[in-house]
């Protein structure tokens, strides 16, 4: 139940890179220019790699909008700190086992960046590890809070569409990679780079939510996967993965997704067809600030009679939502999110892992710390 007065949520967060700023940028910003009266965060510490607390100290400086918070220049002073309740994981996929791992060990609850882990039976070891110490663990998949999905979910499972047959996703973008050195996380196969893993996590974000999460599938896991791989030939990493996802054991429903790192994202950003109409997601399809919902005059005619397009705007970037549904679910004594919770993760990794081993991309041996 919330109080009066706000929870407080305090962050230790790990890593200084891109998303970690983010991250950072949106939990001091005033909870309130969202509407969010019931929960604030506070971020004490932040920690930086290889005794490097002159970059923690920078990264404060710099994105900490003047609030006292703690650097350290290494990730175990952050979970060792009596003030942190949960912590923020923003280190590239390879290393979050390895993190999250030495975050629950030390008691703290986590939230770690997509995707979880590089594979299913390292997230399968931590969530283990979570119930056990009985501390709260997601993954990081921001979109699931947004305000547009949540409305999205509200149209897709009213009842007018019938229920989802085909969804088309796709996220791309050209990360330049013939000019970024091959040390780059997305190019170096120790840092589980390629597209599938880093870009893959939003065309599944929208399976889960259209199709997995649908009333009509009743919480069937996907009954197979198929996929293909091309990889670029400078590190081996994939550079496009395409992959379908089909959920046959109660509806009949397919998902037809992709992502390349080698051009920009698809003009169609995710698209869900219902024998009833449509949903069209904006691009790019991990903050799409607009959709469209399309009504047919009768059932499989295409003929529209009715079209609907909601737009969303807020102040922040759009992580603060992830962190408000952190902070509700630990204030409430929840050891996972309702709407992204440990299964959700495991289907995205499982998949992944398949997708992999059908693409013939294998980690370099040591990467994988749990088979
Ligand atoms: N949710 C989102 O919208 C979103 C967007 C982009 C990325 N991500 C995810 O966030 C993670 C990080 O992505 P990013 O774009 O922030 O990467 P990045 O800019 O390269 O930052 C990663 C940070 O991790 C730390 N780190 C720890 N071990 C490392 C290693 N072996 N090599 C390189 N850096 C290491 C470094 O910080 P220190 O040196 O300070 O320790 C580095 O700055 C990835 O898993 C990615 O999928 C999420």
């Amino acid at each position: 139940m919330a109080s009066a007065q706000p929870f407080v949520l305090r962050w230790g967060v790990i890593s200084t890179g891109r998303i970690a700023m983010e991250f950072v940028k949106d939990c001091v910003l005033d909870p309130k220019t969202r509407g969010t009266t019931d929960v604030v965060h506070k971020v004490v510490a932040v920690g930086s790699r290889h005794a490097n607390v002159q970059k923690a100290k920078e990264f404060i400086t710099a994105y900490g909008n003047g609030e006292h918070i703690k650097a350290y220049g290494t990730y175990e002073e952050v979970f060792a700190d009596k003030d942190v309740d949960a912590i923020y994981i923003g280190t590239p996929h390879t290393q979050h086992y390895e993190n999250a791992l030495a975050g629950l060990l030390a008691g703290k609850h986590v939230l770690c960046e997509k995707a979880a882990t590089s594979n299913a039976a390292e997230l399968r070891r931590l969530l283990s590890v979570a119930k056990e110490k009985n501390l709260f663990f997601m993954e990081a998949m921001w979109t699931r809070f947004q305000p547009l999905t949540l409305e999205v979910k509200r149209i897709a499972e009213e009842g007018t569409l019938g229920d989802p047959v085909v969804l088309h996703a796709d996220l791309s973008h050209d990360f330049d990679l013939e000019n970024i050195p091959k040390s780059h996380r997305m190019l170096d196969p120790r840092l589980g780079g390629g597209a599938l893993l880093d870009l893959g996590p939003y065309p599944m974000i929208w399976t889960v939510l259209a199709l997995y999460e649908h009333p009509s599938n009743q919480k069937a896991p996907p009954t197979s996967v198929s996929a293909s791989m091309v990889k670029t030939p400078i590190t081996g990493v994939d550079s496009s993965t395409s992959w379908t996802v089909n959920f046959t054991s109660t509806l009949r429903a397919q998902a037809i997704l992709s992502c390349s790192m080698t051009v920009p994202t698809a003009h169609f950003g995710a698209t869900i067809r219902y024998r009833n109409g449509n949903i069209i997601i904006g691009t790019p399809i991990f903050k799409p600030t607009s959709f469209t919902v399309q009504y047919f005059d009768s059932p499989g005619s295409g003929v529209i009679v009715r079209e609907e397009k909601r737009s969303f705007h807020y102040v922040g970037g759009g992580w603060h939502y992830e962190a408000d549904e952190v902070a509700r679910c630990i204030r409430d004594g929840k050891l996972e999110s309702d709407l992204w919770g440990h299964a959700k993760s495991l289907l995205l990794m499982d998949t992944f892992d398949e997708v992999r081993r059908q693409g013939g991309y294998k980690l370099p041996d040591g990467v994988e710390k749990v088979f």
